[in-house]
């Protein structure tokens, strides 16, 4: 069904929830990987199961879902107990339905509802301040009592352009069918209209080219006519031509959740036990740059970390324990060559200092990675739909970019690797980069547009958390 500008463009947003657009080719371009497992639904909202495992250049890939949509809304639900009774029982038992028809797994349909800081200080401030775990790392470091959801903030290598927004929760859908996305996006934001004013609808994939084959990215840019897309290397599981998902780069089973590692006080209650936090942004990323600005080995050096040797057309390149970089490697690489690697440059952040056994028993050895990303490639620009295209600058003309999706222990947790991302490293002074330098990793090619932190509170309370408690 092509779709009119009239509807693209603040349209309902109701009319494209389960519209492919330009994503529909993603099904034309590849079959979904064969996946025998099935799941069961677990505590946690942000863990699939069925995650394929496949060997690329000797190292373990963790292979994602084909397709994902992220949408974003805020509510029409009245404050008063009563209509939040009737909102929560309603969305809990949309969600229920979507357990039953799917299992929780690529082959099936992943679904993640998160609140952001406008649910907790509208609809149940009281409750919040009781039971919104405190973030006991960043309140030591700061001195202050800083909670596991703060306001997310621009960081030193966003443009003042930045939005930070202000959603009341976001969505997040993942499948290898693009079908199963629709039905998921329809059954919670179509037939529960009434709660919801979706504000942004974000659509993308990733993968698709393990099994050889040029590949998701390159085949949907060169459909889209993104400049550059021709030089996108065959395969490339994301348009920057390097792969992501890494088992070693990820953090594995129960580590983002807020309890695993002792950084939150999750209270007497422990209502957010099993629950994590999510942040969400779009970037746009200029692979036309990339591509014919940066050279092989400075692409190389830019995505890992400066003077890396590796045979030319390598797209994944070990981040185990062994190779994780220490803040005194990244110092002493920007000392010697004025530069940063984007993996590098976050690893002192992003990987565990010390050994720490979980509460479930379970031993996460110093050099693991804790952030669990869930990122993909999109055309969107900047989203699929927005009810404001105006502020949004909405355009319907397809944009290569990234939807940046990662869950972390706190928000602080985030805040602390995406600050290493621009050289603000934890242990000491920010590394000083020359004005425009290509020394500052990827961000000189990528641009934020949107930003917000959510809270993803386990299944059991997914539904307008808190607001079953007395105020
Ligand atoms: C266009 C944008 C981005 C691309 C193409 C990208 C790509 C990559 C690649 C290729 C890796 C290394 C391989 C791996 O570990 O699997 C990586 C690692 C990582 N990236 Fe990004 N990334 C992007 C944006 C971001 C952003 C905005 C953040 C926010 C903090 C981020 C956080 C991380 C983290 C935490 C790691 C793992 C580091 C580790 O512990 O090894 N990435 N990314």
């Amino acid at each position: 069904m092509r779709l009119t500008r009239r509807q693209l463009v603040g349209g309902a947003a109701v009319s494209v929830l389960g519209a492919g657009g330009i994503y529909k080719l993603v099904d034309e371009l590849t079959a979904p990987p064969k996946r025998a497992a099935t799941g069961s639904l677990r505590p946690e909202q942000h863990l699939l199961d069925g995650i394929r495992v496949v060997r690329d250049n000797g190292t373990e890939v963790l292979v994602p879902p084909l397709h994902h949509e992220v949408v974003t809304a805020t509510l029409r639900v009245g404050e008063r107990p009563a209509e939040l009774r009737g909102a929560r029982e309603e969305l809990e038992d949309a969600l229920r339905r979507l357990d039953e028809s799917f299992d929780p797994t690529p082959g099936g349909l992943g679904v993640t509802v998160a609140w952001g800081i406008p649910y907790f200080e509208r609809y149940v401030p009281a409750q919040a301040e009781r039971h919104l775990p405190l973030d006991l790392r960043a309140t030591a470091a700061r001195g202050e009592p800083v909670r596991v959801l703060e306001d997310a903030i621009r960081f030193p290598s966003d443009p003042d352009t930045t939005r930070l927004d202000a959603n009341d929760l976001a969505v997040v859908l993942r499948s290898d069918s693009l079908e199963h996305v629709a039905e998921g996006a329809k059954a919670l934001f179509d037939e529960l209209d009434g709660l919801f004013r979706v504000t942004s609808i974000r659509k993308g994939f990733v993968g698709g080219g393990f099994e050889g084959g040029p590949g998701l990215p390159k085949q949907m840019a060169l459909a889209a006519g993104i400049q550059g897309a021709e030089l996108i290397p065959d395969g490339a599981q994301l348009f920057l031509g390097f792969t992501s998902t890494q088992k070693a780069g990820l953090g594995p089973s129960r580590i983002a959740n807020l309890e695993t590692l002792g950084y939150a006080d999750l209270g007497p209650s422990g209502y957010f036990v099993h629950g994590t936090h999510l942040h969400l942004s779009h970037l746009f990323e200029d692979v036309a740059a990339w591509y014919q600005v940066f050279d092989f080995q400075e692409r190389l050096d830019t995505t890992f970390r400066p003077g890396l040797d590796v045979p030319r057309e390598t797209q994944t390149v070990a981040q185990g324990m062994s190779e994780a970089q220490t803040e005194e490697h990244v110092r002493r690489d920007f000392a010697r060559h004025r530069r940063i690697g984007h993996a590098g440059s976050v690893q002192p952040a992003s990987r565990l200092d010390r050994d720490t056994i979980g509460p479930d028993g379970t031993r996460y050895p110093k050099g693991t990675a804790v952030p669990q990303r869930a990122d993909f490639n999109t055309l969107d620009n900047p989203f699929f739909w927005s009810a404001e295209p105006i502020r949004d600058k909405f355009l319907d003309e397809p944009a290569a970019g990234l939807h940046f999706v990662v869950f972390n222990p706190t928000s602080d947790d985030f805040r602390r690797t995406r600050l290493a991302m621009d050289g603000v490293l934890p242990g000491g002074p920010r590394l000083v980069f020359e004005t425009g330098s290509r020394g500052r990793g990827f961000n000189s090619i990528l641009a934020t547009t949107h930003r917000q932190n959510f809270l993803v509170p386990p299944r059991t309370h997914r539904s307008f958390p808190l607001s079953e408690l007395p105020a």
